[in-house]
């Protein structure tokens, strides 16, 4: 299996360099990890250094409000990370004396942490010799394999965790985090550059001619349109909003009032009518906006259980990334 000490040898002159490289710390390692399974490097680089920033080690996040987290969080989306970020730390802090558990098996007992998350902990920070496989890597083995199993498959996962698994190196870490590297810069979804690539020679798929139809992916992705309809309410210096109580991807972020019959009586003006994408469903946001008196804003902030955010102090509250946007234009 030459793949292996190749890539380690390309991994050492061409690795790219990041901030959250330069330290074995497991919490840091954790926060990159679960910022950059959803979000690409550049999209997530400065949300990394301003969390650990304002939350430098486990101890500060699980003594942080919910707020200050989610409002840290404003912005890259898919907020159950937050969420789950936060229940560990704190369960870290109460349950394990603040200690991150140090081994793939204790790591995939926290809230929110899957197979690849826990092998890239810890194999990253502790050493330990597990295969980390996301996305990348599925793409990266199922070419040096010639497989055409369904990576969507739980099963295809297990055979390359266990394929993989007793040729991990000793630095498994900087192994998974060059099979990273390849797939984001070499081992490409469509065009991959095999010209330039360390392990053209040990590439079952090249050898066959193979790589570009793989990897193989069933898409069982079923998205579904969801409308919205909010009323943003406004006295001009102020205007209505409410946490978001129920579960789901906004859970904890504060949004406007829906629309019901009570702001429908209102003469209201439809300003926006806006579409966000999710990966599993489309958002159809309308928003209509209703000029009231202040004693009226009050009236409906108690009647509609809503805060009144005076418009200046909107940067104190993590809206979502749709509403975030229709505020910074009002
Ligand atoms: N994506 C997820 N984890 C990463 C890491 N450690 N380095 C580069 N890209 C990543």
């Amino acid at each position: 299996m030459n793949f292996i000490i190749y890539l380690l040898n390309w991994y050492e002159k061409n690795q790219r360099k990041f901030p959250w490289r330069n330290t074995r710390n497991p919490y840091q390692i954790w926060v990159s990890e679960i910022i950059f399974q959803q979000t690409r490097i550049n999209q997530g680089y400065e949300y990394f250094l301003n969390f650990i920033d304002k939350f430098p080690d486990i101890q500060t996040l699980a003594a942080a409000s919910e707020d200050e987290v989610l409002h840290v969080w404003q912005g890259l989306g898919y907020y159950s990370r937050a969420h789950n970020l936060h229940f560990s730390a704190k369960f870290v802090c109460s349950e394990l004396h603040g200690n991150f558990p140090d081994s793939y098996e204790k790591i995939l007992q926290l809230k929110g942490i899957g197979g690849y998350t826990a092998a890239a902990i810890a194999s990253i920070a502790f050493g330990e010799r597990v295969p980390a496989i996301d996305g990348n890597a599925f793409r990266v083995y199922s070419r040096i394999f010639n497989s055409e199993r369904d990576i969507s498959k739980t099963r295809t996962f297990n055979y390359f965790f266990h394929l993989m698994k007793p040729l991990m190196p000793e630095n498994a870490g900087d192994f998974n985090q060059a099979v990273m590297d390849l797939g984001a810069m070499i081992c490409l979804p469509t065009n991959p550059k095999c010209e330039i690539c360390p392990i053209q020679t040990e590439c079952i798929a090249f050898c066959a001619k193979n790589q570009q139809n793989l990897p193989v992916k069933s898409s069982n992705l079923v998205i579904k349109t969801v409308s919205l309809h909010y009323v943003f309410v406004t006295d001009s210096q102020n205007f209505l909003a409410k946490k978001r109580s129920q579960s789901g991807i906004w859970k904890g972020l504060y949004e406007f009032p829906e629309m019901n019959d009570d702001f429908r009586q209102k003469k209201n003006v439809e300003i926006r009518n806006l579409t966000h994408k999710l990966t599993h469903r489309i958002l159809d946001i309308t928003i209509s906006k209703i000029e009231v008196k202040s004693r009226q804003l009050q009236h409906f902030a108690l009647a509609e259980n809503c805060l009144i955010i005076p418009v200046n102090e909107r940067k104190n509250y993590a809206f979502p990334k749709p509403l975030e946007n229709f505020l910074i234009v009002i």
